[in-house]
């Protein structure tokens, strides 16, 4: 192969740009677990402006901002309730689990995210035989799904009903930027429906590092407790920071160029690729290629690699492939270009 790599894996895969590096090099520095880094405070601040929330805390994760997120509403043996395929359950380790004493209650949903009538179905009567039914946790975008983003007024149902059950409403907005990025409702609206949320630097912003977990004040004080018993309490963490705030002010504008790139993708790949395979519509940056069946599914991921294309399976027979700034700006013609030069389609 002497190709480029086209690397459709994930939009974590980003390096730092030396404009990011630089902005590192300069970051004024502290000891930011005795709150004395002036970068990871100006971060936390924008971080909690952008959202309109009164606070945010800077963490290393996305796991471990969403592990926080269960911690600060749950206590040992309660329930939190969320789609099976939501990172949370699925990717996390079941850190809610053997950390927290959590129950996870997942549903199945069509869409690949929880709606208000699955809340219904799953929801706990108050009886002494039963855990508490305490937290709802909704993905947006819903990676696993293809980066479908969850509709605002969807978003504003489950509210509506955590509220009725007087539970709380967590969101992993690992790529909240993505869904206010595509449908122009700003990052406060998705957060005001909310108790706390989560947010990535590291997907999409092209950050090395680095989440937030952004709610009221004393939930985020709570949070900051839970960072440091996590082992996330970093001293000098300016250097990383300083990545979020050069992101937020040079990357998140450039975010629906990767949008469109997704969208050129699909239409490339609809195409290119044989009979059997279904190209699904995609609403930000990931394109989820169904495929007719498990081994196709395995050889295609296989096939394309070997013409310098890279990307992950989500399912036994889909394939999704992500969009990002690391990327050629020709990057979907060209691997259509390839896939059609090699024939068979796959
Ligand atoms: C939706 C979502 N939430 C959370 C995470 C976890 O983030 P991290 O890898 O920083 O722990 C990911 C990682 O890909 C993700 O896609």
């Amino acid at each position: 192969m002497t190709e480029n790599i086209l690397d459709f894996r994930s939009d974590t895969f980003t390096k730092p740009s030396p404009g990011m590096r630089k902005a590192m090099a300069e970051a004024e520095v502290g000891d930011d677990v005795f709150g004395e880094d002036p970068t990871v405070r100006a971060l936390e601040q924008k971080t909690a402006e952008l959202f309109g929330k009164q606070a945010a805390v800077f963490v290393p994760s996305g796991t471990m901002a969403n592990l926080i997120g269960l911690a600060v509403h749950c206590a040992r043996g309660d329930e939190v309730i969320m789609e099976r395929r939501t990172h949370s359950f699925a990717h996390e380790v079941g850190g809610g689990a053997a950390l927290l004493g959590v129950l996870f209650n997942t549903v199945d949903s069509s869409s690949g995210y929880i709606l208000p009538e699955h809340i219904d179905m799953a929801v706990r009567k108050k009886d002494v035989h039963q855990p508490i039914s305490k937290l709802v946790v909704v993905e947006n975008t819903a990676n696993l799904v293809g980066g479908k983003i969850v509709p605002f007024d969807t978003i504003t149902a489950l509210r509506k009903k955590t509220d009725e059950y007087q539970m709380r409403f967590h969101m992993d907005g690992a790529r909240i930027w993505h869904a206010s990025t595509a449908t122009g409702v700003p990052l406060h609206r998705w957060a005001s429906k909310t108790h706390s949320l989560s947010c990535c630097l590291s997907k999409g912003l092209g950050c090395p590092v680095g989440s937030l977990v952004i709610s009221d004040s004393q939930t985020v004080d709570l949070a900051r407790w839970y960072r440091k018993m996590l082992g996330g309490g970093m001293r000098q963490a300016g250097v990383i920071a300083a990545c979020g705030l050069y992101a937020l002010e040079h990357n998140l504008p450039r975010l629906h160029e990767d949008h469109e790139m997704a969208a050129e993708l699909a239409h490339e790949f609809t195409k290119v690729l044989p009979e059997g395979f279904q190209v699904q519509a995609p609403d930000t940056n990931m394109v989820v290629v169904n495929t007719p069946d498990e081994s196709t599914c395995q050889q295609t991921i296989a096939n394309w690699e070997k013409m310098g294309i890279l990307c992950f399976a989500v399912s036994k027979t889909s394939i999704r492939m992500v969009t990002h700034m690391d990327l050629p700006p020709d990057a979907a013609k060209q691997a259509a270009r390839r896939i059609a030069k090699a024939g068979n389609g796959s």
